[in-house]
């Protein structure tokens, strides 16, 4: 897949974290498809909670937009309690899967090993991992954060096969503007995903990474702000909370992505 400028395909996943109960999501996946169907220059996944994953699954079904889940666990079946299989997100058809996002990392102690297993599982069942890497407020004022992204960068792919790393996505969330309202500034964003490309060139072959890992920018992204981020050259698309739980806002995000491309 080319991914250069000229020929970029925006990919816009939405999170829709624990905000959603039925029969809302299945609602709110089906007015997206349908208010963004003039929309198809774009790759769209929904990422429902596990409980909405087959409701979902049967929304999207026969429509362009994937499913994708929050989570997953490291084995494929046994006796761990709570956790969801990865075979069982590949059963209802889901093709992503958020990894370390920041939220577990801090709220379920999601470690780099763990975010590790995970990336490892996730490539083995051909789901596509979209690892959820960022720094806190502290750690930049700090100046701490090239370093706090290129550790959990080397934590979630160091020893992975690269034969087994086509199809990855690497997605940038400022842990501090999360939820916030306030994105960071699209030149920022390029700048911080000029130093995530460059530490992949330092784990993975050069091409790889050129031809076949994205990253996207997550963190307050919006209608407004989406053009700016998608303008820029090392930003491959958006990962969207909040704005996506609205189909007009997630919709205008879509469209204004696809226009920036
Ligand atoms: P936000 O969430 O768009 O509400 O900032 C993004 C995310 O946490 O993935």
């Amino acid at each position: 897949m080319g991914l250069n400028k000229m020929s970029k395909i925006p990919l816009i996943i939405a999170n829709w974290k624990m905000q959603l109960a039925p029969p809302d999501a299945p609602i709110l996946a089906r007015k997206i498809i349908k208010a963004a169907a003039k929309y198809q220059a774009a790759e769209v996944a929904l990422c429902p909670a596990f409980t909405e994953i087959a409701s979902v699954a049967e929304a999207v079904r026969g429509s362009r937009i994937a499913l994708g889940a929050q989570d997953c666990f490291w084995e494929e079946k046994g006796a761990f309690t709570g956790e969801v299989s990865p075979l069982v997100l590949r059963a209802y058809g889901a093709r992503y899967v958020l990894v370390g996002h920041s939220e577990r990392r801090e709220y379920l102690g999601e470690t780099g090993d763990m975010v590790h297993k995970k990336v490892r599982t996730a490539l083995a069942h051909e789901l596509i991992p979209v690892i959820c890497i960022g720094e806190s407020f502290a750690e930049r004022q700090e100046g701490q954060k090239e370093i706090v992204l290129i550790r959990q960068l080397h934590e979630a792919l160091d020893g992975l096969a690269p034969n087994r790393l086509d199809k990855l996505v690497v997605a940038y969330e400022p842990i501090w503007v999360i939820g916030s309202g306030q994105a960071v500034a699209a030149v920022e964003a390029e700048h911080t995903h000029q130093v995530i490309k460059q530490a992949l060139y330092d784990i993975l072959p050069r091409a790889e990474v050129d031809e076949q890992i994205r990253i996207i920018y997550g963190g307050s992204v919006d209608p407004e702000n989406t053009a700016d981020f998608v303008r820029q050259p090392t930003v491959d698309g958006v990962l969207v909370g909040t704005a996506s739980l609205e189909a007009v806002s997630f919709t205008a995000i879509i469209a204004s992505a696809i226009k920036a491309s």
